[in-house]
């Protein structure tokens, strides 16, 4: 099997530090496109899935591949922790349906499409502020602000809750960078906070704060999604424990992946600067470029899947309980695919990426939301652009499961 993988290494978060290697990738894809990879103790390895067709099929066949043994990062979990950090991403049908159901309609094309003209404005008021300053840290001025404003109003929480929201989640999931977590899983021992999500002590303060919410909701009722998960709990749809995933999936989901889909749709406009002058002259092609975008950033590397029973896949046996880890990064780049994956082509078309998921009942609740988002954003932004362009490194979060960007700086010259 060493012989198989070579110096191939999914696992350590300091390989994803200087670059995506994505050359491992290609290897994979090309020569061993379901190869069992092994992981460190007391994790047992998994079975890594590097193709578009493969992944789909792993996604769809959701009775053979299971969710509720883990589907988020690589941590394998007993069953305790199981049961108490369990969400809807951890949930097969039927009791998957009926989670999603509590806020599909909030979340669906119609639900976020009312959100518009906020989101815009929350956009240009962002822009007004940063753009002036000529030289700045695009992350922190620019793409880290939005998402989590955005979600503070479709949670109708106060916006000046806004940077304690962004600590929260950048301490949970990116806990494998020191920078970013005080708790990082893989240096210091994390055995006390093995109940809760990603290991992360912070999990208790954001539940702490959805429950003053829901206190508030249940006082004065509003119009939003928060509303929709306090009545799903007062009506017994979630208990306690799933009302609290349930918020802490939605916060950190959405907010994080947003942040860093921005970062990179904004630092490939950089280095293509062809792309961004065709984007200037035809606006008409942003939402298509969201799509590209969203191709190039994959900001989730991967989630992940347990079968149930023995099966087979690409010609690989697979044993029932073994990991089966599905690489989007990987996927996206898929030349059967993607004709010249390693193309950033606002104009591509067919661009059916797996950046939320292939589809089958796990496609990202929240991707309504994200790609308005995005679109909105590089919509306002791209117009006030004279010139914009690097002005020192560009830091990456240490990570095997976020593709994340924690620092660009940029110097902009407005029109
Ligand atoms: C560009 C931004 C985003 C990316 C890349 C992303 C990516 C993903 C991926 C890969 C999945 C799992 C799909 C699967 O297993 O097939 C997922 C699920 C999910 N996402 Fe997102 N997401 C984004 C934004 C959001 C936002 C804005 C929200 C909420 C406001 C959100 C909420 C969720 C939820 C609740 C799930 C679980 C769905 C389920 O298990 O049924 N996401 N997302």
């Amino acid at each position: 099997m060493g012989d198989t993988l070579g110096d191939i290494d999914l696992v350590n978060p300091d390989n994803y530090v200087e670059r995506v290697p994505f050359e491992w990738f290609d290897h994979l894809r090309e020569d061993h496109p379901v190869v069992w990879h092994p992981e460190p103790s007391p994790n047992r390895g998994f079975w890594a899935v590097t193709r578009y067709e493969d992944l789909t099929n792993v996604h769809m066949d959701w009775q053979t591949y299971s969710s509720e043994l883990g589907a988020v990062a690589l941590e394998e979990l007993d069953e305790e922790q199981l049961e108490v950090r369990k969400s809807m991403l951890e949930t097969d049908p039927p009791r998957h349906t009926e989670l999603r159901k509590v806020c599909s309609k909030r979340l669906s094309a119609r639900g976020v499409g009312r959100y518009e003209d906020w989101i815009r404005d929350v956009a240009r008021s962002v822009l007004d502020d940063a753009l002036p300053k000529g030289e700045f840290d695009f992350v922190s001025e620019i793409s880290r602000d939005l998402p989590i404003r955005f979600l503070c109003s479709i949670f109708t929480v106060p916006q000046e809750d806004a940077p304690q929201l962004i600590a929260w989640g950048d301490s949970m999931i990116a806990n494998q960078d020191p920078d970013l977590s005080a708790a990082v899983v893989d240096k210091v021992d994390t055995e006390a906070y093995r109940l809760l999500p990603f290991r992360s002590p912070t999990a208790l303060k954001v539940f702490e704060y959805a429950d003053r919410q829901r206190d508030q909701r249940l006082a004065e009722p509003a119009d939003d999604v928060l509303q929709a998960l306090t009545v799903a709990q007062s009506e017994g749809v979630l208990n306690e424990r799933e009302f609290h995933n349930y918020f802490g999936v939605l916060m950190i989901a959405g907010n994080e992946t947003t942040r860093h889909t921005i970062s990179h749709g904004m630092l490939a406009l950089m280095q293509h600067p062809e792309q961004l002058e065709l984007l200037r002259e035809q606006p008409e092609l942003i939402p298509n470029a969201t799509e590209e975008i969203l191709r190039w950033a994959t900001p989730v590397f991967q989630f992940r899947r347990t079968a149930t029973r023995d099966a087979e896949l690409h010609g690989q046996p697979i044993a029932t309980g073994d990991k089966v880890v599905t690489w989007y990064i990987s996927a996206n780049r898929d030349p059967a695919m993607f004709p010249g994956p390693y193309t950033f082509d606002v104009t591509r078309t067919p661009n059916d990426h797996v950046t939320f998921g292939p589809g089958g009942p796990h496609f990202c609740l929240g991707a309504h939301l994200a790609r308005l988002e995005t679109k909105i954003l590089f919509q306002e932004l791209i117009p006030r652009l004279d010139t914009i362009e690097l002005s020192g490194p560009v830091e990456r979060i240490r990570s095997n499961f976020v593709n994340g960007i924690k620092r660009m700086p940029v110097r902009v010259r407005t029109k």
